[in-house]
């Protein structure tokens, strides 16, 4: 699992850099440090493998964390990558904002990372959509802000019917297509995060993001109703 994330982090590190974000040596050795810490994490606990929801979600998240970042020039950096990599360690359980903040809060306490272990934890515990609460900082808008723009564009779509499949969903009710099951998803929750936005970058992001799903909804219709 080590070299697996290590490797993975690095990779993210080269995609970032190819699209213009300019990192400093100090700011590689954090996620690098951050890398060892979730692989010692993942030792201790294993992380659920839920479709759409994999460990991959984590990594997509702390990557767009910090393009927001670089294009905001605001916020903690640490704070900002550990939150990101950690933000749904505990996402088998109910209320796993919650549970992720209060795991993450304890293991960067038990490893010395006191400096940024309270501050973490509320970011991480601000990230739930359900429980709909107001960023305390400007981190906690970035985290909010990624976590949902991986629900949106293509990436967003493929997650909805991964994880509807995972709860044994029908792509779309056939009664009413808008509501319930896979499709009727976009329409109670996935087109609504555009507007939820904190930061200029994210809107940014979301606003392009959410022209695939419309698009893909147009088209989905279309072909039910056997128009080309
Ligand atoms: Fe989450
Ligand atoms: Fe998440």
């Amino acid at each position: 699992m080590r070299d697996f994330i290590i490797k993975r982090l690095q990779n993210s590190i080269i995609k970032l850099e190819r699209v213009g974000v300019k990192l400093r040596k100090i700011e590689k050795d954090i996620i690098m440090q951050a890398g060892l810490l979730l692989s010692e994490a993942l030792r201790e606990i294993s992380y659920p493998n839920i479709p759409g929801h994999e460990l991959e979600h984590s990594f997509r998240v702390f990557e767009l964390a910090i393009y927001i970042w670089w294009h905001e020039r605001k916020g903690d950096f640490r704070k900002i990558v550990f939150s990101a990599l950690f933000h749904d360690i505990m996402r088998g359980k109910e209320n796993h904002a919650f549970y992720s903040a209060k795991f993450t809060r304890e293991f960067l306490k038990n490893k010395n990372f006191d400096d940024i272990a309270d501050d973490v934890a509320r970011i991480i515990n601000e990230h739930s959509y359900s429980a709909k609460l107001k960023p305390s900082s400007f981190e906690s808008a970035i985290l909010q802000d990624v976590d949902r723009l991986d629900a949106l564009g293509a990436i967003g779509i493929a997650r909805v019917f991964a994880y509807g499949g995972h709860l044994k969903r029908q792509l779309y009710n056939p009664e009413d297509p808008t509501k319930g099951e896979s499709l009727g998803h976009f329409f109670e929750k996935i087109l609504k995060l555009p507007k939820l936005m904190n930061t200029e970058t994210g809107k940014k992001l979301a606003l392009k993001r959410v022209k695939v799903i419309l698009e893909f909804i147009r088209q989905f219709f279309r072909e039910l109703n056997l128009l080309e």
